[in-house]
């Protein structure tokens, strides 16, 4: 009975109206293409998002890998007094003694030894290889310049008082003698950026055939604490065994800066540091074959006991370039550009306000736009395209608060 009613059914679907089935069908193919087609636009945006989405993740990762670096804390530089299993009596560059512990990964350590040690738990990280890690040589720049004062545009004055107080007393220490005065134990320069301080710096040394060092203020006190003071000691003593030598103190505020208060850590470090650069420019004679220089953005920042009477008492202003100057630093940086016909003294004109730097970058820009157009030779419209691009990437930089 129940097999006459399924059979009863199917003779009535075969009732259906075919033609309207057809149409139907038409209908719904056309409906599949359609959602075929929107579904491979809509997978190749996916691929596309997926890509992008994995590259901001790269991005997102590096960016954070960066980060949790520059947060992590500096280590401190200490001496292992005693150290038994896991346990470590260690001494701080203050002085003073802990009893901490030794991280399992630390194999090997002895007393006597240096090891890094976490500025807040005190546990002893890593153990140091002094000799390895603490070689002087590592922390500065050591060379016999190529600069000369013909390299140099401008700056007449300048140069002029660098010469006597760095120079003549080097090469000519008798006139001094003669006549019976001290030179200068080191000069301090200031001014803007890019304005050719390091620039003088070289050339002084180059003039008298002298060893360079350069130390960057900022990186000696920020890249071991505890070391510091004891670099210090270690370049001059090198600069002493490499004389004559012209020690050349970059970013000197960062070293000697006028500080309301030491209370951290950091900034008794600094002290101690700036204590021992003190010692050392005490320490030296007035005639003898070491010389400093140092230079700085910042002289309002300057601690005074730096520039002090037998210190760096000869204090010398590097500024931006006069129209006359900008002339010249530009016929220094063009000396070996093949050039066309080019106006300089228009160009001179629209740089007002550049560094020495600004304008050498001006020249390279210059010459890229020649490079780019396979061009052999750079022309007018090259440099007044390469001063707009110059200008413009200034105001860039001063619009993110770079110099702020
Ligand atoms: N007076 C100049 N004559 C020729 N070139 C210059 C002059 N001033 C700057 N320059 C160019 O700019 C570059 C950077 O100059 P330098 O490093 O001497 O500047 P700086 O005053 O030490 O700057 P910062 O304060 O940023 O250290 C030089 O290598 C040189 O190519
Ligand atoms: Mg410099």
């Amino acid at each position: 009975m129940e097999k006459s009613s399924s059979e009863d059914e199917i003779v009535y679907s075969e009732t259906i109206d075919l033609s309207n089935v057809e149409e139907e069908n038409k209908y719904l193919t056309q409906a599949i293409n359609k959602l075929e087609e929107e579904n491979k636009v809509i997978s190749n945006t996916l691929n596309k998002l997926e890509q992008e989405s994995s590259m901001l993740r790269e991005l997102f990762n590096n960016v954070n890998n960066e980060l949790n670096n520059l947060k992590k804390p500096a280590l401190l530089v200490s001496e292992v007094v005693s150290i038994k299993d896991d346990k470590a009596i260690v001494k701080l560059p203050n002085g003073n003694k802990f009893y901490c512990y030794v991280s399992q990964d630390v194999e090997g350590l002895n007393s006597g030894d240096a090891a890094l040690v976490d500025q807040k738990s005190l546990n002893i990280v890593q153990k140091l290889d002094v000799n390895e890690n603490f070689e002087v040589e590592k922390y500065i720049i050591l060379e016999k310049p190529k600069e000369e004062w013909k390299s140099i545009g401008g700056l007449k004055d300048v140069i002029q008082e660098v010469r006597e107080v760095i120079e003549l007393p080097l090469k000519k220490p008798e006139l001094f003698e003669k006549i019976g005065i001290n030179p200068p134990k080191g000069i301090l320069l200031y001014g803007p950026p890019g304005t050719g301080k390091t620039l003088l710096a070289k050339a002084a040394a180059r003039s008298t055939d002298a060893t360079f060092i350069e130390v960057v203020g900022s990186e000696l006190v920020q890249k071991f604490i505890g070391e510091g003071a004891k670099l210090v000691k270690d370049i001059f003593a090198l600069a002493r065994r490499k004389a004559p030598t012209i020690v050349f103190i970059d970013e000197i505020d960062a070293l000697a800066s006028k500080r309301m208060e030491t209370g951290t850590s950091g900034e008794r470090e600094v002290n101690r540091t700036f204590m021992q650069l003190l010692a050392e420019l005490d320490g030296f004679k007035h005639l003898g074959n070491v010389k400093i220089i140092g230079a700085t953005n910042r002289k309002d920042m300057l601690d005074t006991a730096i520039i002090r009477p037998g210190r760096l008492d000869r204090i010398i202003e590097v500024g931006l370039p006069d129209e006359e100057g900008r002339l010249e630093i530009l016929k220094v940086h063009t000396a070996n550009m093949s050039l066309e016909k080019i106006k300089k003294k228009e160009l001179v004109n629209l740089m007002g306000g550049f560094s020495g730097a600004d304008i050498r970058a001006v020249c390279t820009e210059a010459g890229y736009f020649a490079i780019r157009e396979e061009r052999s030779s750079v022309t007018h419209e090259d440099f007044l395209m390469a001063i707009d691009k110059v200008y413009r990437d200034e105001e860039d930089d001063e619009e993110s608060g770079f110099f702020g």
